[in-house]
């Protein structure tokens, strides 16, 4: 049994007051700072990039999980990958498989020295991660579409956690499963967890509360009941 781990989404923060938000979130108990680089292309909003990512390591200890909702991702992950992120998600809609992109994504991501993670938005069959599963350290499982938060829960998300679990197991592997979207004290976050999500994403449910530990903490109690 591993705790829960609550990774707020800086998306939702003050951009203007960054730094204080982050300590925020670092004193209420949250175990990655989840950061959403949106690239205007494959989704339709445009967030932040490389320099953003490169100035949050240096104002922070928790581990970074860079979520890249871009198009072409082998080609800007060497810049990503120099921030040093402790974790870097890959969308799969994004990568060619017959072209072997997975693989090297993958590759990329470990030889310089981050955890790697793949997502799948909403309608992708799970079944797509059968080859990798054995090398991901992670999975992530949208629960709304990407792009945007505040959105509401996809239903059946819990049912794809519970598929990259059985995955994982018949491999012999246990990869840390995220999902993201719609997540906070409610419903759906006990559903998840109940399928063996081990990684919460919270946006607006963290950075919309008056009180962000507070939230937190509700948070991590409704992933362990
Ligand atoms: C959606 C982003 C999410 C989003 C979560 O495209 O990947 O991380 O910021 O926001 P909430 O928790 O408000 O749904
Ligand atoms: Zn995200």
């Amino acid at each position: 049994f591993t705790s829960p781990k609550i990774a707020p989404s800086i998306l939702s923060a003050d951009f203007m007051n960054m730094e204080r938000d982050i300590r925020v979130i670092e004193q209420g108990g949250a175990s990655f700072v989840h950061v959403d680089v949106m690239d205007g292309h494959f989704v339709p909003n445009l967030t932040l990039g490389v320099p953003f990512v490169k100035q949050l390591k240096r104002i922070t200890d928790l581990p970074l999980d860079v979520h890249l909702m871009i198009s072409n991702p082998l080609y800007q992950l060497p810049w990503f990958l120099e921030c040093k992120p402790d974790i870097v998600t890959v969308h799969a809609e994004a990568l060619d498989e017959s072209a072997g992109e997975f693989d090297r994504a993958i590759d990329m991501i470990h030889e310089a020295g981050s955890k790697a993670c793949i997502a799948l938005k909403p309608d992708m069959d799970v079944d797509v991660l059968k080859p990798y599963i054995g090398k991901l350290d992670m999975v992530l499982a949208m629960s709304v579409y990407p792009g945007f938060s505040g959105q509401k829960y996809i239903e059946g998300t819990e049912d794809k956690v519970a598929r990259v679990v059985e995955m994982a197991r018949a491999a012999g592997v246990s990869p840390l499963i995220e999902v993201d979207g719609g997540l906070g004290a409610n419903d759906p976050t006990r559903a998840v967890a109940a399928s063996g999500c081990d990684v919460f994403v919270a946006g607006s449910a963290v950075f919309g509360a008056e009180d962000r530990a507070a939230a937190i903490a509700a948070m991590t109690k409704v992933a362990q009941e």
